[in-house]
């Protein structure tokens, strides 16, 4: 018989395959590159994804449509995927240049949120008490050669590859490839792509070619980027937060709030003491009086379709109403 007041032990086999002790020493110093068993999961086919895209809520996902790899200027369009089979929609995704964003995948499907706790419950065991909360899954399939600019992320962050390959390039989490006031800005304007970058980073980036089975974790805000390599590519990305993640996102808000409206510069980065419980209270009044609402850019709007006679190609909604 069950004791509910006993913590069940999971019949499932282990999610990571390899988990050594240089990973434990790693986790959240390094970039690390860990084993997982996910690619061979029946939720991860092909059929199972095509079944997901098929009931998906409209609210939680993205199709963004971007520039080629290589090109200067950024594009970053967003669109829908009109009245197309999650099998059409794959196939599109296979022949076009862009990406679709099962945004939300454990709040849409169980079954999902069911693989990214017993995940967490294993880093959790081997990380001595790495306690996480908050935790959001997105399934993100992508074109052969897509690409996901240089940006940065506020929550923990993991990646995890099911199907095809990518090379994934992770910056050091300091200046210049990242600072305090790129933080603050995100925090208080929720623009992740906005982020300067330049060719030369790429010197000094830990770079990784992912295949199925491979999931990589880095440092709290390090920015990276991504290029797929030339073949559809399915992901599982996690993103979690921690006490020290909130206290360091409070300070975000706080820093960020006393630079941009009060001209001030706030130096101090402390997650404890009395200097950052008066940044806690501080930006939790901002918040409560829904003063950063007024701040933050509208929400992108839907500029395309798929075409469902021909996979890979959109339609301009302009063009359309026309
Ligand atoms: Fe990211």
């Amino acid at each position: 018989m069950i004791d509910p007041t006993q913590p069940q032990t999971t019949a499932a086999a282990p999610i990571f395959t390899d988990w050594q002790s240089e990973h434990t020493r790693d986790w959240g110093h390094a970039p690390i590159r860990l084993s997982h068993r996910l690619h061979q999961h029946p939720l991860f086919s092909f059929d199972a994804l095509s079944d997901l895209i098929d009931g998906y809520p409209r609210e939680h996902y993205a199709l963004v449509h971007m520039g080629a790899q290589g090109s200067a200027r950024r594009t970053w369009r967003e669109g829908d995927i009109g009245g197309l089979s999650g099998h059409k929609v794959i196939e599109a995704i296979q022949n076009g240049r862009m990406w679709l964003n099962l945004r939300n995948v454990a709040q849409v499907d169980h079954r999902y949120r069911d693989l990214l706790d017993q995940m967490f419950t294993e880093v959790r065991d081997n990380v001595g008490g790495y306690e996480t909360y908050g935790r959001t899954s997105g399934i993100l399939i992508s074109s052969p050669n897509a690409q996901v600019y240089y940006h940065i992320d506020l929550p923990g962050q993991s990646l995890a590859q099911i199907h095809g390959k990518k090379r994934v390039y992770v910056y050091p989490d300091k200046p210049p490839f990242l600072t305090p006031e790129q933080l603050e800005g995100i925090a208080l304007y929720e623009v992740e792509v906005d982020v300067p970058y330049e060719a030369w980073y790429d010197e000094h980036a830990k770079v990784f070619e992912i295949a199925g089975g491979d999931m990589l974790h880095w440092p709290l805000n390090a920015p990276h980027r991504v290029e797929n390599l030339e073949c559809l590519n399915v992901s599982m990305t996690t993103e979690y937060w921690t006490e020290d993640i909130r206290r360091n996102q409070m300070i975000n808000m706080a820093n960020g709030i006393l630079r941009q409206k009060a001209g001030l510069q706030p130096r101090s980065r402390a997650t404890s003491g009395a200097g950052f419980w008066a940044k806690a209270a501080f930006q939790a009044g901002v918040r409560r009086a829904g003063l950063l609402k007024q701040m933050r850019k509208a929400k992108r709007p839907i500029e395309f379709r798929l075409d469902d006679t021909t996979p890979g190609r959109i339609i301009e909604l302009r063009e359309a109403a026309e």
